[in-house]
């Protein structure tokens, strides 16, 4: 049976397109998309959401307290009996209980080379610190600020003559396409977690 994936966005959803385009094409085989859920209603990727025939939902942030806010996350998943969650551009992070509610299965990406530079514009912190390679990193999310075990990641270079901009235009095409493995690669449960280590298991064959 299909896994039902939610992805979680705030923003543009350049991610959410690359994952819902990897599922609806079978390059992530076994997954469908169950709702694509923002706390911004005038987030641009639930256009785009809806365009591609995706349900979507908008549950603001309001006055809620962070717990109250992902209890009405958590209860909208469950009635779309979703098994795994995609954070993609979602701004804000979650507490333990929301991570325990979906067994773990809760998944995100960043526009660096994790431990580096988490947290808002990591292309900036790049740029500002001088590093001469960066890239993206997809993780399991936990409590913690772009923490997490590390599921794939990928190097680009850092230009001299790179802004904020070209840098992260060269990062972003590569998180396309690193999400949508990394997702393959958890859907089909080929890995096992040993401390901080996400280990590819050897097929049988
Ligand atoms: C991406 O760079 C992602 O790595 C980061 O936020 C950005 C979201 O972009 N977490 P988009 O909304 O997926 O286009």
């Amino acid at each position: 049976m299909n896994k039902r994936i939610a992805i979680l966005i705030s923003g543009r959803g350049s991610n959410m397109v690359a994952l819902a385009d990897a599922i609806a094409s079978r390059a992530v085989p076994n997954a469908q998309v169950a709702i694509v859920v923002s706390d911004k209603p005038n987030a641009g990727g639930l256009q785009l959401a809806s365009d591609r025939g995706l349900e979507t939902a908008v549950v603001e942030r309001r006055g809620l307290t962070r717990e109250e806010h992902e209890r009405e996350i958590i209860s909208l998943l469950r009635s779309h009996e979703v098994d795994w969650v995609c954070l993609a551009g979602y701004m804000r992070v979650l507490s333990p209980c929301f991570i325990d509610e979906f067994g773990g299965q809760v998944l995100n990406i960043h526009p660096s080379l994790l431990p580096a530079f988490p947290g808002l514009d990591a292309q900036r912190q790049a740029l500002a610190h001088g590093v001469k390679i960066s890239g993206c990193t997809v993780h399991f999310a936990d409590n913690t600020l772009d923490g997490g075990p590390i599921i794939l990641q990928r190097a680009v270079p850092v230009m001299d003559d790179d802004t904020e901009e070209t840098l992260s235009a060269r990062i972003l095409e590569l998180e396309h396409k690193l999400y949508a493995e990394a997702l393959q690669l958890v859907v089909e449960g080929n890995y096992e977690i040993a401390g901080r280590r996400v280990i590819r298991c050897r097929s049988n064959d």
